[in-house]
């Protein structure tokens, strides 16, 4: 073994002696309601497809057509040859369902992010290290994005608008371009920012509002456009709500026109390819009518709240289709997940890093494809007394 990869092992080793040690699972999945894993049939709370759209036969139609008229692949970055004629008319359609004057498709959210906001916040172009205000619960994509471009965050407390407003009249006088970072709806806690305020904060203090819509976008709003209306630059991913893969930036032209110019995850990586854009075009052209799928999904996340609640279960802030359920220690969160799988649940445990120490969880989505009695079985399992002993005893 190299002196490199012991390092590696003692990585491990260590994460694992902390209850923090990840590993893959294959996992096998025939619907959007459930998944088998190492011969076990689950009921998949864990999912991110809210509106059961990788099973939908618009977007898998779609999605085949496009494989068969236009080819597997894109077969180049979209400035060298990849850039098909697909991508303009998908384009207009995300930019009028964003209400944004131009869109432009990424290889992936993570991707978007982190790519995007290097170009955005590049120092040499904009004359002078800006100024980042961001969310602390901020996704690690926007992070890494920040950290690409080499600037300092001013972390504000999480969803506190007014923390915001104090940070930002303490930099009242400083003329350096100023940004100001969020998520619509917060991936591990379903809460949402308070973006009225928060973009009332940017317009005052002449500073540029990013909204990651990861988890809005096709799943809340007008239509399903997402919750990212008062943003000046929108980032957000098709892997969701939208049920396929890819990320996208929704902006002014000149936005749009700068990322081509300046953003490597647009330079140098290859163009999405046709079949993937088939299921994105079908997506969009069929998530503004799905009300009542939305409608659905609101109703589960209300009545699984309000169960767990009764149940003297820590469900945080949220307000969406995700929902944790904070149970603090790794040890207990894994305990209580294992509990669910027994009972043919799927809620896979979150821990720290992904979430600050002491709040590991498990984080539930509800997807249109659940059905009410999968939400009353959960209810019991995670509220049965002995469940929540075993949890706490570990
Ligand atoms: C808030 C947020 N932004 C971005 C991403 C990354 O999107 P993708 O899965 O398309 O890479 C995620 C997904 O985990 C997310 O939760």
């Amino acid at each position: 073994m190299v002196g490199s990869e012991r390092r590696y092992q003692a990585f491990l080793d260590s994460r694992a002696g902390e209850g923090l040690r990840r590993s893959l699972l294959a996992v096998a999945a025939r619907d959007a309601r459930t998944i088998s894993v190492e011969g076990g049939s689950y009921i998949n709370f864990s999912s991110n497809d809210y509106l059961g759209l990788r099973f939908n036969g618009t977007l898998i139609d779609r999605s085949i057509a496009w494989a068969r008229s236009y080819g597997s692949g894109s077969g180049a970055s979209r400035l060298v040859t990849g850039n098909l004629d697909l991508f303009q008319p998908i384009e207009a359609k995300l930019a009028r369902l964003k209400g944004k004057p131009a869109a432009l498709i990424m290889a992936s959210g993570f991707q978007a992010n982190a790519a995007v906001l290097q170009a955005l916040l590049d120092q040499s172009v904009l004359g002078a290290e800006p100024l980042i205000f961001a969310d602390r619960l901020n996704h690690a994509s926007m992070h890494f994005g920040c950290q690409a471009a080499g600037t300092r965050q001013i972390r504000y407390r999480h969803c506190d608008a007014a923390h915001l407003g104090e940070l930002l009249n303490r930099h009242q006088g400083d003329d350096r371009p100023k940004f100001i970072l969020t998520e619509s709806v917060f991936s591990m806690d379903g809460d949402v920012a308070p973006l009225g305020d928060i973009a009332a904060l940017a317009r005052s203090h002449d500073a540029c509002l990013i909204v990651d819509d990861a988890h809005a976008t096709g799943i809340l709003g007008q239509g399903g456009a997402g919750l990212s209306g008062e943003a000046d630059i929108v980032i957000g991913t098709f892997s969701k709500a939208l049920g396929s893969f890819g990320g996208f930036v929704a902006s002014s032209e000149t936005v749009r026109d700068y990322l081509i110019n300046r953003c490597g995850g647009v330079i140098y990586s290859t163009a999405l390819p046709p079949p993937v854009l088939g299921a994105i075009d079908a997506a969009i052209d069929i998530v503004p009518s799905m009300n009542a799928e939305r409608a659905y999904v609101a109703n589960l996340a209300t009545k699984f709240r309000a169960g767990a609640r009764a149940a003297a279960l820590d469900t945080g802030t949220s307000v969406t289709q995700i929902v944790p359920v904070i149970l603090g220690t790794p040890e207990a969160t894994l305990a209580m997940s294992e509990r669910l799988k027994q009972a043919g649940l799927w809620a896979t445990s979150i821990r720290p890093p992904t979430v600050p120490p002491g709040s590991a969880r498990l984080r539930l989505a509800f997807t249109a494809a659940h059905q009410q009695a999968d939400i009353d079985r959960l209810i019991e399992v995670l509220s049965a007394k002995d469940a929540r002993l075993r949890a706490r005893a570990v």
